[in-house]
C-alpha cells in the first residue's frame, strides 16, 4: 500500500509473477506499510539500500500472518538497480521462489545528467528458474538433500516472470537492460548468440565509472548488471539472443550417483532472451558515454586493518557450511563481527568449502569426500556497497575458476559477489552510515535458509 508519488510504483512486471517495480529518486522518503496475507511469518528487506537496522528486515523482524510492519526511510544510495524480497529465517528460499521479489531503482542527478536510454528503453529483466509439476503447479525442494546442498534449480527459465522461450519485439535503437539474477541459485553466465560483446555500464551499486566489455557476464544470485544493447545496426526482422553459456559446475559426484543431477544442471545452457528486431527506435545511434559516474572508490591502505584482513572462513561440517566455524543465531554477533561507524575495513573472505578436502567431517565414509562441496557462494552483505579488490585462487581450483571469472564485474560497488571454490577473496567495505546490525550471508537461498548466514554489528 502506497501513497504520495503515484509515478513511483510502476506495474511494468505485472504480467508475470513479480512484485512491482519502485521507481524512486536518492533523497526520496519511502513509507511502506507491510501486510502480511501469508499464512508464515514475513518481512521485507531492501537488498542493497543502505537503511536503518529496523527497516532493514532482520529476521527476527518478521511479522506473524496478519501483522503489520510501517517501513519509513529516506533513500541515500547512489543511483541503481536494487531490489526487495523477504527474509524471515527459514523461508526465505520459499517466498522467493513463489513470487515474492520486486525491484527497486534509484535515480539520481548524476546520472539523469548522462540522459541514459529511458522510458520503454529502460528495461529491467528478472531472471529466475522454476519447475512445474503436470498440473503447472510449482515444485519446490523436490529432492530435499540434493537441493538442500547444491541449492534448488529449475529446468524452465523465466524473465520478468514470463517464460525466456517466448520472443520478444525490440526496436532497432538502443536499450539499457536491467539484469536482476533473482533465482535461488543459478548461476547465469551470459551472452549474445551472435558473439558480440556485452557492453557493461553498471552493477550491484548503480553505475560503473565507465563502460567496460565483456565475451560474456557471470551473474550469481541476487547481482545485478546493467547492459547497453546497441540495436541501431540491426534491422526489422533480426533475431539475436541473450543466452547463458554452458559451463561444468562441480557437483559432487557421490550426490549426483546417489540423486541424479536436476533436468536443468547447473552449468547447462539456455536461451535467457529471444529477441526480434521491430522497427528504427528514436534511441537509434545514441552514443555510449565514454564516461560514466565517478565510483569515489576506497584505497586498500586506507582500511584500518590493512595489514591484517578480517578472515571469514566458509567450510563444511557436516551437511550445514559455516563461517568461522558459526552458523546463524538470530541474535548472536561475535567478537570477529563487531565493527566501528566510519571505519573502511577489509574483509577477506576463504572458501575451504573444497570438495576434495572435505576430509573428516564426523559423517563417516558418504560425507568423506566432501559431499556437496567445491560449491561457489554469492557472498552478500547487508547495508553497504562494497569493493571486491583481490582474488586468490589456488592451482588446484583454477579450472572451474577460469570458467566464469572473465565475467565479473569487480569494478562497480557491489553487495553480492561469487566467492568461488577454493578462493580467497578481499573485499573493502566502510560502514558509514548508521550502527545497527546487520546480516551477511550466501545468497544461495538454500543455503542461507539453512543457516549459512551471520550477524554482524556496526557500533
Ligand atoms: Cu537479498 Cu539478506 O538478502
Ligand atoms: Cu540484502
Ligand atoms: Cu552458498
Amino acid at each position: 500500500m502506497l501513497e504520495g508519488d503515484a509515478t513511483v510504483v510502476q506495474q511494468g512486471l505485472e504480467t508475470g509473477w513479480l512484485g512491482p517495480v519502485l521507481r524512486v529518486k536518492k533523497g526520496d522518503r519511502i513509507k511502506v506499510t507491510f501486510k502480511n496475507e501469508l499464512s508464515q511469518p514475513t518481512i521485507i528487506h531492501w537488498h542493497g539500500l543502505s537503511v536503518p537496522d529496523v527497516m532493514d528486515g532482520h529476521p527476527h523482524l518478521a511479522i506473524e500472518p496478519g501483522g503489520v510492519y510501517e517501513y519509513d526511510f529516506t533513500v541515500i544510495n547512489r543511483a541503481g538497480t536494487y531490489w526487495f524480497h523477504p527474509h524471515p529465517h527459514g523461508l526465505t528460499g520459499p517466498q522467493v521462489y513463489y513470487g515474492l521479489a520486486g525491484l527497486f531503482i534509484v535515480s539520481d542527478e548524476e546520472e539523469q545528467a548522462l540522459a541514459l536510454p529511458s522510458g520503454e528503453f529502460d528495461v529491467p529483466l528478472v531472471l529466475q528458474d522454476r519447475l512445474f509439476d503436470d498440473q503447472g503447479q510449482l515444485m519446490y525442494m523436490t529432492d530435499s538433500m540434493a537441493d538442500g546442498m547444491n541449492g534448488f534449480v529449475g529446468d524452465t527459465i523465466f524473465v520478468n516472470g514470463q517464460l525466456a522461450s517466448q520472443p520478444v519485439t525490440m526496436k532497432a535503437g538502443v536499450y539499457r537492460l536491467r539484469l536482476l539474477n533473482g533465482s535461488n541459485s543459478r548461476i547465469y553466465k551470459l551472452a549474445f548468440s551472435d558473439g558480440r560483446p556485452l557492453v557493461v555500464i553498471g552493477s550491484d551499486g548503480g553505475l560503473l565509472e565507465k563502460p567496460v566489455t565483456r565475451e560474456y557476464i557471470t551473474l550469481a544470485p541476487a547481482e545485478r548488471a546493467e547492459l547497453w544493447l546497441d540495436l541501431s545496426a540491426d534491422s526489422q526482422g533480426d533475431t539475436l539472443k541473450l543466452v547463458s553459456l554452458p559451463f561444468e559446475f562441480p557437483y559432487e559426484p557421490m550426490m549426483a550417483s546417489m540423486h541424479g543431477l536436476p533436468a536443468l544442471p547447473q552449468g547447462a545452457a539456455f536461451d535467457v532472451l529471444n529477441i526480434a528486431v521491430g522497427a528504427e527506435a528514436e534511441t537509434a545511434g545514441m552514443v555510449l558515454p565514454s564516461a560514466l559516474v565517478p565510483l569515489a572508490g576506497y584505497a586498500l591502505a586506507d582500511a584500518v586493518n590493512a595489514a591484517e584482513p578480517r578472515d571469514f572462513t566458509i567450510a563444511m561440517s557436516g551437511m550445514i557450511h559455516t563461517i568461522n566455524g558459526k552458523v546463524f543465531e538470530m541474535e548472536e554477533v561475535a567478537d570477529f563481527e563487531k565493527v566501528k561507524l566510519g571505519d573502511l575495513e577489509v574483509w577477506q573472505f576463504i572458501n575451504e568449502d573444497a570438495g576434495a578436502e572435505g576430509g573428516d567431517n564426523g559423517m563417516g565414509m558418504m560425507m568423506g569426500s566432501g559431499m556437496g562441496g567445491a560449491m561457489p557462494h554469492p557472498m552478500h552483505l547487508h547495508g553497504v556497497q562494497f569493493q571486491v579488490v583481490d582474488r586468490q585462487v589456488p592451482l588446484e581450483a583454477r579450472a572451474f575458476y577460469d570458467q566464469l571469472a572473465g565475467g565479473f564485474l569487480d569494478e562497480g560497488w557491489k553487495d553480492t559477489f561469487l566467492l568461488m571454490p577454493g578462493e580467497r577473496a578481499k573485499v573493502l567495505v566502510k560502514f558509514k552510515d548508521f550502527k545497527g546490525m546487520y546480516l551477511y550471508h550466501c545468497h544461495n537461498l538454500e543455503h542461507e535458509d539453512a543457516g549459512f548466514m551471520r550477524n554482524f554489528r556496526i557500533e
